[in-house]
């Protein structure tokens, strides 16, 4: 469990198999249910939701149910988000002594809310305060201090590799980028030609992140940009199975949906009935590209507890056993 860490952590960004491929973090996405799920298709890292480093330091409690993960888990690296050094810093030693194998420093998020607040994506308009951070972050913890950024916050702007550097130059053992500007949020495509730049720009492992839908581009953006290390996000939602080398494809829906049900009891343990609502969008994630999925995926945005999901799916002629 998270507070009784005895063991120095071991965990470093320079010791994972060259491609290894991870579970982005993503905020609403990855608890702890759908970080087991991906990481027994072969996940080799899996970051928690972005936590807010003052909600951490102020309302810890809060944070209890947020911050769990099971042992398992491992490497497990918190990622959280906060402007002001002396915070993030006290939040680092706060998410080093829950056990936690690695820090991630949010440098991406473009929420209006989060950018407002000089955290996230605004840091990309003030290196040196970015460099700060990650100084004291340093300074504070032993574990690994990452970075996720975007390429940049305006549209067509060059300051990556410089802002990169300045990054590695603070002390970050590890950047991902996901290159996208802040103003592009998540429209048009990720140009991975900037994630070669810094590739080649910094001597810290740079992980890869954008665009990554299947086993393809996975194995495009390796070859194209000579990343360390993949960031798997929207191609992991209902296809957890993309972290499976042996497959090209989903699996069959026997296993779909074997895998659909394990996930909804991991949800209801963690998060009660409220899992069961949080887990609506997961389903209509899963139940894609089979026929009569859309009137299920239609169905499921409405169910309430695990018996009424066992239940659509059985009406659905989908049970594993019928199947
Ligand atoms: C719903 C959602 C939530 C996200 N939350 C975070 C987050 O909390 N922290 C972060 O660094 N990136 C976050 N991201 C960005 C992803 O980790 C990833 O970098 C981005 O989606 C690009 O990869 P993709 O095009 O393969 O999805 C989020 C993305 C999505 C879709």
């Amino acid at each position: 469990m998270n507070n009784e860490q005895t063991q120095p952590p071991k965990f470093s960004w320079t010791t994972l198999s060259p491609g290894y491929e991870c579970l982005s973090p993503m905020a609403g996405v990855t608890d702890s249910a759908f970080r087991q799920i991906c990481k027994r298709q072969g996940a080799a890292v899996v970051f928690t939701e972005m936590a807010s480093a003052n909600m951490m330091l102020n309302a810890p409690s809060r944070n209890a149910a947020f911050l769990h993960y099971e042992e398992w888990e491992r490497p497990i690296v918190c990622q959280v988000m906060g402007g002001d050094p002396k915070v993030m810093a006290e939040a680092a030693r706060l998410i080093e002594s829950m056990g936690f194998d690695g820090v991630d420093i949010n440098m991406g998020c473009p929420e209006k809310k989060i950018v407002g607040n000089a955290c996230g994506s605004s840091l990309l308009r003030d290196p040196e305060l970015a460099a700060r951070i990650v100084e004291a972050m340093v300074q504070a913890v032993k574990i690994p201090v990452s970075v996720k950024m975007r390429s940049s916050y305006y549209d067509n702007e060059i300051v990556q590799p410089h802002f990169a550097k300045r990054l590695e130059e603070a002390g970050a053992h590890a950047l991902a980028i996901h290159p996208r500007s802040k103003e592009q949020a998540y429209r048009g495509s990720a140009d991975w030609t900037i994630t070669r730049q810094i590739v080649e720009a910094v001597h810290i492992p740079v992980g890869g992140s954008g665009d990554i839908t299947d086993r393809a581009a996975i194995e495009r953006l390796k070859q194209e940009t000579g990343v360390q290390g993949i960031w798997v996000a929207r191609g992991a939602m209902g296809n957890p199975w993309i972290f499976d080398r042996s497959r090209t494809e989903r699996p069959p829906l026997e296993e779909l949906i074997t895998t659909v049900l394990e996930h909804a009891r991991l949800m209801l343990h963690y998060k009660g009935l409220h899992g069961i609502i949080e887990m609506r969008k997961h389903l209509t994630w899963y139940f894609s590209g089979f026929p009569g999925a859309v009137a299920l995926r239609d169905e499921a945005k409405r169910v309430s507890s695990y018996e009424e999901l066992v239940g659509l799916i059985e009406r659905y002629g989908l049970s594993p056993t019928s199947l």
